[in-house]
């Protein structure tokens, strides 16, 4: 069960027409990252709160109105249960 939600997570995550995390991320496991974020490792011991890391994925511009990693949450490219699942994956890493 865990393993199945952790493998959600990551297809979420590198699948283009989901998350797309790796055009911007360098992340464990995935092919020709993009630069434009930081690489994203050590997560638990980054983000010890599992909402802050949530609340990242839901809508970045909360924290950086600047940025431009997307919103996933407030723009509907993933549902919450989607976000779930690639904080699970992050959590991981
Ligand atoms: C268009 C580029 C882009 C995409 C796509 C993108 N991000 Fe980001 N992300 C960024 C940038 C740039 C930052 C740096 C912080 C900021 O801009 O506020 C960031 C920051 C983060 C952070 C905080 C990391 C830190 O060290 O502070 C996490 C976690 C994260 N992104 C996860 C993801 C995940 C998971 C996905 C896919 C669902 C994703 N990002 C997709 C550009 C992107």
């Amino acid at each position: 069960m865990a393993q199945d939600a952790l493998a959600e997570g990551r297809a979420l995550a590198f699948d283009r027409a989901k998350g797309n995390c790796l055009s911007c991320h360098a992340i464990p496991g995935g092919d020709l990252p993009g630069t434009i974020g930081p690489p994203l490792a050590d997560m638990k011991a980054r983000f010890p709160k599992r909402a802050d890391l949530v609340a990242i994925l839901h809508d970045e511009t909360q924290r950086n109105p600047r940025t431009i990693m997307p919103p996933f949450g407030r723009n509907l490219i993933l549902t919450d249960k989607e976000i779930e699942a690639i904080a699970d994956f992050l959590y991981s890493l």
